[in-house]
């Protein structure tokens, strides 16, 4: 039998995808095991889910870091401490810098609220709105040294109904997050869904496409 996949898990705020992945967890429907749930916000609500659930959390708040690369430093020797097989970026506000992104290539996973390559950054509700989209939607990608720039794994759509406000649409996408990183992880640990040299290869296919979520 396979181990469990082994994650470490990093939030700055609600943590509800971190709920999510817990739920899965515990429901016997992904087999992994959370090593560490880290945080940059020691505020973080997602830090009292953990602790609800027994899991191990750990504080690096980056302001207590002379600099960026300081903070990146103690986060990456944290990391490697605990040796998971998959970084689990969920809401995570901070921009890992290269040095990071390297020593765990191929290894870390985002989430983020918009059809990417669509709009990397913030606020991605308003602007979807602003500029009178039609559909919005979450994407789950591989991480590399640019923002919100790696190879999509799975992406998942909703329409923009008149009246939606930046508020219904993040409601919109987190329930569709909510069921995403668990299937993604679940594909990781079933081994459906490979990663090798920055590609993706989905049931031993080269994935030239990101997977659509069938809602
Ligand atoms: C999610 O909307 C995710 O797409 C973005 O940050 C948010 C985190 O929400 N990257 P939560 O902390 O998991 O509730």
């Amino acid at each position: 039998m396979s181990q469990p996949l082994k994650l470490a898990v990093l939030i700055s705020g609600n943590g509800s995808n971190l709920q999510s992945i817990i739920d899965a967890i515990e429901s016997g429907q992904l087999d992994a095991e959370i090593r560490a749930v880290i945080s940059n916000n020691r505020e973080a609500y997602g830090l009292q889910r953990a602790t609800r659930h027994g899991l191990p959390t750990r504080v690096l708040d980056h302001r207590e870091y002379e600099d960026r690369e300081h903070f990146d430093r103690a986060l990456q020797h944290y990391l490697q401490s605990i040796g998971p097989d998959f970084i689990v970026l969920a809401g995570f506000m901070r921009i890992l810098g290269p040095g990071i992104v390297d020593a765990f290539e191929n290894r870390i996973l985002n989430i983020h609220p918009s059809l990417l390559p669509a709009y990397k950054g913030l606020n991605t509700h308003q602007r979807a709105l602003d500029n009178g989209e039609q559909k919005h939607g979450v994407s789950i990608h591989l991480v590399t040294a640019k923002l919100d720039d790696g190879p999509v794994i799975l992406q998942a759509s909703y329409p923009i109904e008149a009246g939606d406000r930046a508020e219904d649409l993040q409601h919109k996408g987190h329930r569709l997050e909510h069921r995403m990183y668990p299937q993604v992880l679940r594909w990781l640990s079933n081994r459906n869904l490979e990663i090798e040299g920055g590609k993706l290869f989905y049931e031993q296919a080269l994935l030239e496409e990101p997977l659509q979520y069938d809602a």
